[in-house]
């Protein structure tokens, strides 16, 4: 059984995001997001927020109790992180992979490729809609944290990343009293999405968001994005086909699917070429699939 704290908690988030797919509604994903994010709205912003870092820190102490369970987002994304990019060397099977693809598509005998030189040892990763930066704490990533609204006493930075300008001369963010004005382009090994898409109240919104982190992405780096899912592991299958074949025209290859009890955990990474990504999404594009980050909440 839920507390009656977390049930308060979990109120605040679900009414957030209930408002801001009211005023969608009415006036249209752009000036619903506009009115959202405007100063008039700081204070409901800054009550997620708190509300949001609280929520978490429940579900990750609670890992006994079913219904609260973290879905532990934070652990299996380091895990992953980890597995990638030293303990299991996955970013070189799947290097490998995508090479003996390559030599099998006649027409793309000729593209051009990109690689990581080596993995790093500290990795250089973005998380976006961090809110009280969760990843913050881990040994070898070295972390940027972003959110529209940070945490109380978080070290989150402050960026509306569907506006934060991209660079590719920056050798670092452009930070000016804690606010992020321009990000480096192909600077970073991995960027999070953890619970992020959902919030963007339209489907060319995520979209552009996906583009964004591909943009980041050094060659061969990720993106790991964990959805909320509570439905059983079939429930929204087309809508995961869709956003592989989506992401896959971005240039960004889907390398781990699991289903966790109430998320599920995804990773993509930035193929060795774009071409070879947009030929596999042609290649394996099912009739009905659509280009669009969907969710099921769009239906509605
Ligand atoms: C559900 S919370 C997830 C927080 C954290 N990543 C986690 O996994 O617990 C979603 C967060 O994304 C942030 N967010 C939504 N859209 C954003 C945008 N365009 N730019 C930056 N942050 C955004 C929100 O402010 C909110 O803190």
């Amino acid at each position: 059984m839920a507390t009656e704290e977390h049930q308060r908690l979990a109120n605040i988030v679900k009414n957030c995001h209930d408002n801001l797919r009211q005023l969608t509604k009415l006036y249209g994903a752009e000036r619903a997001w506009q009115e959202h994010t405007s100063a008039q709205n700081a204070a409901q912003l800054k009550e997620y927020a708190a509300a949001m870092q609280q929520l978490a820190e429940i579900w990750e102490t609670n890992t006994n109790n079913k219904e609260l369970q973290a879905r532990s987002r934070i652990k299996w994304t380091v895990d992953y992180i980890t597995k990638y990019f030293y303990t299991e060397g996955i970013y070189l099977q799947k290097r490998h992979r995508e090479q003996r693809l390559l030599e099998s598509y006649e027409e793309l005998k000729a593209v051009d490729c990109n690689y990581m030189i080596e993995p790093r040892d500290t990795l250089r990763v973005l998380d976006v809609g961090s809110c009280f930066n969760p990843f913050g704490n881990t040994p070898h990533l070295d972390v940027t944290a972003i959110d529209l609204c940070p945490a109380p006493e978080s070290n989150v930075l402050q960026a509306d990343f569907l506006y934060v300008e991209l660079d590719a001369t920056l050798t670092q963010p452009e930070i000016k009293d804690r606010v992020v004005s321009r990000l480096p382009a192909g600077f970073y090994e991995c960027v999070i999405f953890s619970l992020l898409l959902e919030y963007m109240p339209s489907a060319e919104q995520r979209l552009l968001c996906c583009q964004k982190a591909y943009d980041l992405l050094s060659p061969e780096g990720i993106l790991v994005i964990i959805t909320p899912d509570s439905q059983h592991v079939g429930k929204n299958a087309s809508i995961m086909k869709n956003w592989r074949y989506t992401l896959a025209k971005l240039g960004l290859l889907r390398v781990r699917f699991e289903k966790l009890p109430h998320i599920t955990c995804l990773v993509y990474r930035k193929a060795i070429s774009k071409e070879l990504a947009q030929h596999w999404g042609s290649l394996h594009r099912e009739h009905c699939i659509t280009e669009a980050i969907s969710i099921p909440q769009d239906a509605n």
